[in-house]
């Protein structure tokens, strides 16, 4: 299987728990390097331009407020097949469907506070790379 990388967000509702630590650590543990990572505070706009696909669907406004409603940590993580193993760390989308184990399983509080993002695809993530980091961050 390739090397990939894939985007990952740990979102606002996970750094106000203090969880980003125990978030990388089943990164880590899954055999993900972080490659490049930062804590930024998005605007509104800024989640609105990152989610843009999202954009019709009715929660999009609701997504864009709490992407904003505090720091979030943009990380780059590398491994063999990156986008599909990230997805598996991370779990359903809603965490009620989350498997056993998984970040949303243990730590996402709802569906829109759902503790992290993951690209869904090898050309989603170079998008989704490219919004939050040059190529400069990138060290491997
Ligand atoms: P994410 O993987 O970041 O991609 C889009 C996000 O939209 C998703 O995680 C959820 O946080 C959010 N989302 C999806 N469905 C809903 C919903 N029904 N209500 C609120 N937010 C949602």
């Amino acid at each position: 299987m390739a090397v990939e990388r894939t985007l990952s967000i740990i979102k606002p509702d996970a750094t106000k728990r203090n969880l980003t630590g125990k978030i990388n650590a089943k990164f880590e543990d899954a055999g993900l390097r972080i490659v490049a990572q930062k804590r930024i505070q998005l605007t509104p706009e800024q989640a609105g331009v990152f989610y843009a696909v999202h954009k019709a669907r009715p929660f999009y406004g609701e997504l864009c407020e709490f992407m904003a409603s505090g720091p979030v940590v943009v990380q780059v993580l590398e491994g063999e097949g990156a986008v599909a193993k990230n997805r598996e760390v991370m779990g359903a989308t809603n965490p009620a469907d989350a498997a056993a184990g998984t970040i949303r399983a243990e730590f996402a509080e709802s569906v829109g506070e759902n503790s992290v993002h993951g690209s869904d695809a090898p050309e989603t993530a170079a998008v989704e790379i490219a919004y939050f980091f040059s190529g400069l961050e990138l060290v491997g």
